[in-house]
C-alpha cells in the first residue's frame, strides 16, 4: 500500500496524490491545489493547534490516550522513582543518561553558574511588594540578556551550552530572589555544597543560621516535583520558546516568552488557580454545588482536562502517591479532603467522564507544595523553574533542525475588502 493520501477537490474535479510521512501530510502539500491561476492554494485551518504538528521533536513522548509520557524514550514513573532532576535535565538536553563523569561534570557546570550579577538585586527592588513572583521572573530572565550579550551567537555550540548552564542555573535564584523580595527578606546567595533543589530551599528559607540544613524528605519531594514538570513536548510555553526563538533572539529572551505563557491559568498559573478554588470551595459540602456551578459552565475545575490526555495524567498518579507520603510527615489539611472528594466525585460524574477529564499534574502539586510551606502565588514560579531544562532542548532542537524558519503562522481573512478611506467628517 502507497503511503499516500487521494484527495479529490470537488470544486475542480481534479485529483491529487499527497505523501504520507510519519503519520503526516505536509500542510505545504495542499497549496498546489488550487481552483484557478489567482488562488493562493488550499490551506489548512486549525485555530490553537489542535491537529498540527509544527516541528519533529526527539525529546518528549505523550501518548494521551493510554497515559504515557516519557523523555527520550525513559518512562516518568521510573525517571521519578530512580532520576534526579539535574540528571534529567541532562538527559533532555543531551538525549542520553550521563555517564558518572558526563554527570560530575554537568553538576559542576551548572552549580558554578548560580550566582547573578549584583545589579540584578536593583531590579528586584524595584518591584512593588506584592508584585507576582512570575512577573518578576519573567522580567529579572529577560533582563539577564543584557548581561549576557555574547549569548546572541545562537549558532555557536559553546555559547548555546554556556547560556544552557546558565538559565538552568540561575533559574532557582531569581525565583528565591522574588520570594524574598516580596517577604522584605535579604537576598540569600547560592551555597554551591548542596543539591540543586537543596540550594534553592536554601536560598528561599534560610534566615540567621550559619548554614541551611534542607530536610530530606522536603528535598526529595522536591526534586521529584522537578522531575515531573520537567519537560511536556509541545505545550504552549513550549510553543512560545520555539517560535520567540524562531526569530533568533538569544536564549533569554526566548525563556522570558516561555516563562509569560507559563504563567497563564489554563497552562502553567493552575497549580495556584487550583489552591485558590479548594479555598474558595472551602468545606466538602460545598463541593456539590461547585460541580453544579461547573456543569453550568460558570466554573472550572481547575486541575483537571488536558489537551492531550483523555486519561489519568501520569504525572498526576505519581503526584497523588508523593502527596500522601508528604502528608504523612507533614500532616493533612481540610483542602486535601476537599481535592480527594472532588476527585471522586467528578471521576464519576457524567458531565467529567462524558469529556474525559481526569486530574491532571497540576491538580495536588499545590497542595504538596503548601504542605512544604511554599506560598501559594510562587507555584507557577516552581513549574518554570525545572520546565527551563525541558525549553532549552526544545530550543536548541528547533535551531538544529534544518527544517526550521521563522515560525510564521498563515490565516483566513474575513475582513473587510478593500474599501477607500472616508473623511473624519463624513462618516
Ligand atoms: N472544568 C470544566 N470543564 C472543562 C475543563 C475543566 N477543567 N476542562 C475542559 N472542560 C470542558 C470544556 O468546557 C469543553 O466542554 P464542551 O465540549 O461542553 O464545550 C470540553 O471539556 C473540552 O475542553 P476544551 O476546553 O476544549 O479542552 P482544551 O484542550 O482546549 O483545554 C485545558 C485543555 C487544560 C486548557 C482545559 O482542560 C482546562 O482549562 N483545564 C483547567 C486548567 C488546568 O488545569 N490547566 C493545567 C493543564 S496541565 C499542566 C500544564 O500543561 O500547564
Amino acid at each position: 500500500m502507497p503511503d499516500t493520501l487521494t484527495v479529490t477537490d470537488n470544486r475542480t474535479g481534479r485529483t491529487y496524490e499527497l505523501p504520507v510521512a510519519n503519520g503526516a501530510v505536509r500542510a505545504t502539500d495542499l497549496r498546489q491545489i488550487r481552483v484557478d491561476d489567482n488562488d493562493n492554494g488550499l490551506m489548512s485551518y486549525d485555530p490553537a493547534f489542535l491537529n498540527t504538528a509544527s516541528c519533529v521533536s526527539r525529546v518528549t513522548y505523550i501518548d494521551g490516550d493510554r497515559g504515557i509520557l516519557l523523555y527520550r524514550g525513559y518512562p516518568i514513573e521510573e525517571l521519578a522513582e530512580k532520576s534526579t532532576f539535574l540528571e534529567t535535565a541532562y538527559l533532555l538536553v543531551h538525549g542520553e543518561l550521563p555517564t558518572a563523569v558526563q554527570e560530575r561534570e554537568w553538576t559542576h557546570d551548572i552549580t558554578i553558574h548560580t550566582m547573578v550579577h549584583e545589579n540584578i538585586k536593583r531590579f528586584m527592588d524595584g518591584f512593588h511588594h506584592d508584585a507576582h513572583p512570575m512577573g518578576m521572573l519573567l522580567s529579572t530572565v529577560g533582563a539577564l540578556s543584557t548581561f549576557y550579550p555574547q549569548a546572541t551567537r545562537i549558532h555557536d555550540e559553546e555559547q548555546r551550552r554556556t547560556s544552557i548552564w546558565r538559565l538552568i542555573a540561575k533559574m532557582p535564584t531569581l525565583a528565591a530572589m522574588a520570594y524574598r523580595h516580596s517577604m522584605g527578606f535579604p537576598y540569600v546567595y547560592p551555597d554551591n555544597d548542596l543539591s540543586y533543589v537543596g540550594n534553592f530551599l536554601n536560598m528561599m528559607f534560610k534566615m540567621v543560621e550559619p548554614r541551611y540544613q534542607p530536610a530530606p524528605e522536603i528535598e526529595h519531594a522536591l526534586d521529584v516535583l522537578f522531575i515531573l514538570h520537567a519537560d511536556h513536548e509541545q505545550n504552549c510555553s513550549a510553543n512560545a520558546m520555539r517560535s520567540v526563538g524562531s526569530s533568533e533572539p538569544d536564549p533569554y529572551s526566548a525563556t522570558a516568552a516561555a516563562i509569560a505563557a507559563l504563567y497563564g491559568p489554563l497552562h502553567g498559573g493552575a497549580n495556584e488557580a487550583v489552591l485558590r478554588m479548594l479555598e474558595r470551595i472551602g468545606t466538602r459540602d460545598a463541593i456539590p454545588e461547585f460541580l453544579a456551578g461547573v456543569r453550568a459552565g460558570r466554573e472550572r475545575l481547575m486541575g483537571f482536562g488536558h489537551r492531550v490526555y483523555k486519561n489519568y495524567d501520569p504525572r498526576a498518579k505519581v503526584i497523588k502517591r508523593m502527596a500522601e507520603q508528604v502528608f504523612s510527615v507533614t500532616g493533612t489539611t481540610p483542602l486535601l479532603d476537599i481535592a480527594l472528594e472532588l476527585e471522586k466525585i467528578a471521576l464519576e460524574d457524567e458531565y467529567f467522564v462524558s469529556r474525559k477529564l481526569y486530574p491532571n499534574v497540576d491538580f495536588y502539586s499545590g497542595l504538596i507544595y503548601q504542605a512544604l510551606n511554599l506560598p501559594t502565588d510562587m507555584f507557577p514560579v516552581l513549574f518554570a523553574i525545572p520546565r527551563t531544562a525541558g525549553w532549552l532542548s526544545q530550543w536548541e532542537e528547533m535551531l538544529l533542525d534544518k527544517e526550521q524558519r521563522i515560525a510564521r503562522p498563515r490565516q483566513v481573512y474575513l475582513g473587510p475588502e478593500r474599501r477607500p478611506y472616508v473623511a473624519i467628517g463624513q462618516r
